[in-house]
């Protein structure tokens, strides 16, 4: 049934403690769960009703004695419990399969080992319990397992009794100091080691943190450690957030649904997310353990400390969270520019996959109003646009003026679950002269109202008298149930570039001088700003850093945006100019009436200008590959009211050649200067570096494929051969497989031969296969040929992902196929996952969202696929939810 976030009340009883024994078998797991309980005196008396999913009921006593119960649906329901407040005493024995949950929610196996993971709802397939966020108690947790099997046993919080049982058993007994809703609960049980480091907190508190891996992967866990190192310091150091526990640990399992888990004390993560070294691990996979650590751990205040009060809170915690671990990674950039390039990846997030969901059948508000299931919300809308809206409040306030926020937040909150109304009002609060504390009831429409805002610019210059005006109108496009929207709020960053000097020029608004850039907050639906003392005709620079979550229109000439390239001082939008230029080639190309594509999309001063951005001499590595990289399929198509996804790839395609062949020598040249970058270290600029060599190469192999000459495929194969680190080693098969050249197939079965125990490194074998370019309809046979073999598991999420989703949801040119095959493959792979994984399937059918704005043939076929898994009446909720908003009008 759908849940309304209206329909909320405060639970009719409160759980203060728990008290867990667990007889772990794969098998069958005995739980014995002792609760103190008392009944909420604010809620009138009621029975008493307790989740629970695929658990088998053995006996259920109050106060030590046999009481009656009954079922409802999942619930289990007891009316005859002791009346008044006082507590009294609940104990619910339960059976449960873990080898047999392929859902992977709640407790299950993973290479012998036992995992939980129970946000948001799977701690009720552990033990019937109040499952919800608002229901925080004290946990004590007693784990007994065969020793030899399972001789480590973690669950939250501190470690008080361990000790050897009969007929080689073992026990040990965790005690959580801090209360916690259920869905922070975990316990991990096997054959794991840790790697451990002790730190001493500013406070001069003593703290034990590990990382436990399976036997074989300690020496991929220094980076990790690393990372949550980096990250205690930071939280300390910007929010004054310390460190509450006497030890932390993170435990990788292969798997996983999501990322990571920010179990109180016991951070559970995907393996992805923890295992590196420079041998099987790209500098992008550097990157993101370091921010996945980051986020984890930042849960521990932003989550754990202050929760949600219920499910449709959930960017209380997550947008936040978001934000503090981007904030981390620019924090641990040594350069400016580095800081930049960071944003601009966040931001390419975004645009590429949260404005889509905003746009399509699953829109949501980042506070939502209702769900079918909540699994389906954890989305970019919750988690990345949610992030923006915190990001929103910090430009309203000043980090300083945020940073009293957060500290009046915990003042407030600390131990509570609460809302996102909470949240905003105590950052409001805490800054009563800022715009936020001026504008909060408007600026919380970012909560309420789905949708991505459209500004509308255009700039007069009267040379005259020296002024300059952009005249401003917002707007915002109906989403499924919300057809009328209210103004946003929106920080507008701005500058001007003169467009014959090239200059940044002063700014002067109502006679005062405001330096270089300037912030406007909208709140109309119609606004101008005028400044003064502009000496030259000036070219702005609107949305500086992207201070809002927008789409900007505004009319820019190719000369405009060519001055922007070359001299804006905001990275951002200097990147965005060269984007801008790129995407109207593309829309041009695709809307010309040609049957056959352009070879030249690009036209002479677009490609001269991205060679004097590749030569620029003290442009970074990084920056430079961002902005030779040409605007996604996927971003390209979100431009357009009718898609034909072959044309976009066409096109795009041509547009990749043109640059790989009309910059050949500075490709060359590129690949020269950047090839050897001395040492391993991943940091930002050296992986900038590689990034450019890699980019090089790929444009090289591919400008090589087509002219029938080897030379450079040949040394690309030789780099893979040698490379002494799997990021240039990865880029160089990359650039012979997306090339499509013929030494593609011998690098690639060296590369599985090489790796072939590596089960991370397997997962980028396969998805680079599954997401490679298509030409003329091959990869879709590959892809089943991938599904065939025998290092393919569909059972294992990363797998799944590495050779589905890479394929359904990552490459477009490959899966719209005229003759509407790739889309009876989806469907069939819906159906097959929903019956293993119900999470994973809902998320690979979220791939066709965008049906709706196929041209024909791709429209009705893609409505075809989607009724096909409509019409089956055993779908889960999670994927039942997705294909019916996808179908609905
Ligand atoms: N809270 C986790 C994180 O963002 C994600 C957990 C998602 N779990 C789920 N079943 N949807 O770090
Ligand atoms: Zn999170």
């Amino acid at each position: 049934a759908v849940i309304h976030r209206g329909d909320y009340t405060a639970p009719a009883f409160w759980i203060d403690t728990v008290d867990l024994s667990f007889d772990l078998d794969p098998s069958k797991t005995r739980v014995l769960n002792k609760m103190t309980l008392r009944r909420n005196p604010d809620v009138q008396a009621q029975p008493l009703r307790l989740d629970g999913e695929e658990l088998n009921l053995a006996r259920v006593l109050v106060n030590g004695q046999g009481t009656s119960f009954k079922m409802d649906g999942n619930q289990l329901v007891l009316e005859n419990l002791p009346e008044g407040t006082e507590p009294f005493a609940l104990e619910i024995f339960t059976t449960c399969v873990p080898v047999k949950n392929t859902k992977l929610m709640g407790l299950y196996v993973s290479n012998d080992s036992f995992f939980t993971q129970c946000e948001a709802e799977g701690f009720r397939r552990i033990t019937y319990f109040l499952d919800r966020p608002d229901v925080m108690a004290m946990y004590t947790v007693t784990l007994r397992a065969d020793k030899a099997k399972f001789p480590v046993l973690l669950s939250n919080g501190n470690l008080v009794d361990s000790g050897d049982l009969e007929d080689g058993r073992h026990f040990a007994k965790w005690v959580d100091p801090h209360k916690k809703p259920s869905y922070l609960f975990a316990l991990v049980a096997g054959q794991l080691v840790a790697r451990e480091q002790r730190i001493t907190s500013r406070a001069g508190k003593d703290h034990l943190l590990q990382v436990f891996v399976r036997p074989g992967d300690l020496d991929k866990t220094e980076h990790a450690m690393n990372s949550l190192m980096a990250s205690v310091a930071w939280d300390e150091a910007r929010f004054g957030l310390p460190l509450d526990l006497e030890r932390f640990m993170i435990v990788a399992t292969s798997d996983f649904n999501m990322g990571a888990m920010e179990n109180k004390g016991l951070n559970i993560f995907n393996t992805k997310y923890v295992l590196a070294n420079q041998a099987t691990a790209t500098d992008v996979d550097y990157a993101n353990i370091e921010s996945v650590v980051g986020h984890e751990y930042f849960h521990n205040w932003t989550g754990n400390r202050i929760t949600c009060r219920d499910w449709f809170q959930l960017s209380l915690k997550e947008g936040l969270t978001v934000f503090r671990d981007q904030e981390f990674s620019q924090d641990l950039c040594a350069e400016p520019s580095a800081r930049a390039v960071k944003r601009i990846e966040d931001v390419r997030v975004l645009r590429t996959a949260q404005f889509p969901e905003d746009a399509g059948p699953m829109a949501h508000p980042v506070r939502p109003d209702s769900y079918l299931e909540i699994n389906n919300f954890y989305t970019v809308t919750i988690y990345e646009k949610g992030a923006e809206l915190v990001r929103m409040m910090q430009t309203l306030t000043s980090r300083a003026g945020f940073a009293k926020g957060m500290t009046l937040y915990f003042e407030r909150f600390d131990g509570q679950a609460v809302t996102c109304d909470d949240f905003a009002q105590a950052i409001a609060d805490a800054n009563p002269g800022s715009a936020l504390a001026a504008l909060l009831p408007q600026f919380k429409r970012w909560y309420s109202q789905a949708g991505t805002p459209r500004v509308a610019a255009r700039g007069e210059y009267d040379a005259a008298a020296q002024t300059y005006t952009l005249h401003f109108s917002q707007s915002c496009a109906a989403t499924p149930g919300q057809p009328v929207k209210e103004p946003f709020v929106i920080p507008v960053s701005l500058g001007l570039i003169g467009a014959a000097s090239g200059a940044a020029l002063p700014l002067s608004v109502d006679g005062q001088a405001v330096g270089g850039s300037h912030l406007l907050v909208l709140t109309d639906a119609q606004q101008s700003i005028t400044f003064q003392n502009v000496a030259e005709a000036p070219v702005p620079s609107i949305l500086r850093g992207f201070s809002a979550p927008v789409v900007l229109d505004f009319d820019y000439s190719d000369a405009q945006l060519l001055a922007l390239l070359a001299n804006d001082t905001d990275a951002f939008n200097r990147w965005e100019a060269g984007q801008r230029l790129a995407l109207r080639s593309a829309i041009n190309s695709i809307a010309s009436s040609a049957n056959s594509t352009s070879a030249t999309p690009l036209n002479d001063a677009y490609i001269a200008a991205m060679r004097a951005v590749l030569r620029h001499p003290t442009l970074d590595a990084a920056f430079k590959e961002l902005v030779l990289t040409l605007p996604s399929e996927t971003y390209i198509a979100e431009q357009l009211d009718v898609v034909d996804p072959q044309r976009i790839h066409a096109v795009r395609e041509a547009m990749r050649l043109q640059l790989a062949t009309a910059l050949h020598a500075d490709w060359e040249w590129a690949f020269a200067v950047h090839e050897n970058n001395g040492g391993y270290r991943p940091d930002p600029v050296s992986s900038g570096r590689r990034a450019l060599a890699g980019m090089a190469l790929n444009f090289l192999c591919l400008a090589a494929t087509q002219n029938g000459d080897s030379v450079w495929p040949g040394k690309t194969l030789q780099r893979f051969k040698d490379a002494g680190n799997m990021t240039d080693r990865f880029n160089a098969l990359q650039a012979l497989v997306n090339s499509g050249h013929a030494l593609a197939g011998q690098a690639l079965a060296r590369f599985h031969a090489l790796f072939k125990d590596e089960a991370l490194v397997l997962d980028k074998w396969f998805a680079l296969q599954a997401g490679t370019s298509d030409r003329g309809g091959q990869v879709l046979p590959a892809v089943r040929q991938l599904m065939a073999h025998p290092d393919f598991n569909l059972k294992n999420p990363n797998r799944a992902r590495s050779v589905i989703f890479s394929f359904c949801s990552a490459n477009p040119g490959g899966f719209h196929r005229a003759d509407a095959a790739g889309y009876v493959f989806w469907a069939d792979r819906v159906i097959e996952l929903d019956a293993i994984n119900p999470q994973v399937a809902a998320r690979l059918a979220r791939a066709l969202d965008r049906w709706k704005k196929l041209a024909e043939p791709y429209r009705s076929a893609a409505r075809e696929a989607l009724a096909r898994v409509a019409a089956k009446t055993d779908l889960s909720n999670d994927v039942r939810e997705v294909v019916d908003r996808a179908l609905a009008d």
